[in-house]
């Protein structure tokens, strides 16, 4: 008979869980899920040597184990802690680890740029969500951001060292996924920054994944860069059969137009499994692939704003409350509008409407 595997409870939150021995804290947390999960930004499941830069997993340990009782006297990174028998932790519902991840966030945007608004990866950037969380309405850094030139690495990727985290994420895919590594770290404390040796290229065909392990919009798909909001696209599973990777992605369209390819993610926005460059930079149409059906995508996720599948037209009631009636008229914004011209079929236009594209019309 197999013996039983021996099992350490643990207490997250006021939540047990039993896990194997030698599951780290964040794990174990995950397998409770929800909010008692603690933030990863550096972590990655298949990424080996990754965890342990950023900070933002932090939790306080308040009970080392049923063997020694005593709390460990710092908040450790749960990413990188493994679990004891009886060990208690408290994430959400410690003080000093909302303060303590106040602070982190604080330290991770000292550098980072505030410039969501025009950058690729609002809408999915983990910073964004942890700045709304635990972000200041102000900084108190009195110095000037670190700067960089963009640098193209490769055909396809752009970095924008200046939104960089140092997570070493992409490091990581670059040594253990890609072939060749021609990419890494250069230099130490604030002069660090990523680099691919003297601007080399990074033609390997799996190096597209630096972009989907990226938490931040530092690694950019050249393919999309600038070409819609992601809120604005609608994601589905789909297939082909690659001879390279498992040819199972994400698209995500606007109309029938494929915008972007990314590998697909799991709950906690790690890739499943990892795409090929073909697949993610060339195959750009829906003939090119099998739709299997829409990507779940979290409610809470600002992409399912424009995720419609499962939405309940709300009912119209204009003529229920007007007795009856009809209405009389309803505004066309489009003949009062010097904004929006009629002749202007804005769903035709390749990516979002700006002064150019009226002004053009008007000349
Ligand atoms: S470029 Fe992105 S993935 Fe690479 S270290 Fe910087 S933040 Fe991490
Ligand atoms: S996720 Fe644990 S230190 Fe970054």
């Amino acid at each position: 008979m197999a013996e039983e595997k021996k099992l350490f409870r643990v207490i997250v939150d006021n939540i047990p869980v039993d896990v194997e021995p030698g599951t780290t804290i964040l794990q174990a947390a995950r397998l409770i899920g929800g909010e008692v999960a603690p933030p990863a930004m550096c972590y990655y499941t298949k990424l080996k040597g990754s965890g342990g830069k950023c900070r933002t997993c932090l939790v306080e340990v308040s009970k080392g184990s049923t063997a020694d009782p005593r709390p460990m006297p710092k908040l450790v990174a749960s990413c990188r802690t493994t679990v004891m028998e009886g060990m208690e932790v408290k994430n959400i519902t410690s003080p000093r680890v909302i303060d303590a991840r106040n602070g982190v966030v604080e330290f991770l945007l000292l550098n980072h740029p505030l410039d969501c608004p025009i950058c690729d990866q609002a809408g999915e950037c983990h910073l964004q969500d942890l700045s709304y969380e635990h972000g200041k309405e102000a900084t108190r850094y009195e110095f000037g951001k670190r700067t960089f030139e963009k640098h193209d690495l490769g055909p396809h990727i752009q970095l924008h060292m200046t939104r960089c985290i140092l997570c070493y994420r992409c490091v990581y895919v670059a040594d253990q996924v890609s072939e060749g590594r021609a990419h890494g770290i250069l230099s130490r404390g604030d002069h660090s920054e990523i680099a691919t040796y003297i601007e080399k290229s990074l033609d390997s065909d799996f190096i597209g994944n630096v972009i989907d392990v990226c938490p931040v919009g530092a690694l950019t798909d050249k393919t999309f860069r600038f070409k819609n909001r992601v809120w604005f696209t609608k994601p589905s599973d789909a297939h082909r059969h690659c001879d390279k990777c498992c040819g199972k992605v994400t698209l995500w369209q606007r109309g029938e137009d494929v915008l972007r390819v990314t590998a697909r993610k799991d709950q906690w926005g790690e890739v499943e499994d990892w795409i090929c460059d073909d697949c993610r930079f060339v195959h750009k149409k829906a003939s090119d692939w099998i739709i299997e059906g829409p990507t779940q995508v979290n409610r809470h996720s600002v992409i399912s704003q424009g995720h419609y599948v499962g939405m309940r037209k709300p009912k119209e009631t204009i003529s229920e409350v007007m007795g009856g009636r009809a209405p009389k008229l309803l505004m066309d914004i489009h003949s009062v509008s010097e904004v929006n011209k009629p002749d202007v079929d804005l769903g035709a236009l390749p990516g979002p409407a700006t002064s150019a594209v009226f002004n053009k019309e008007k000349s």
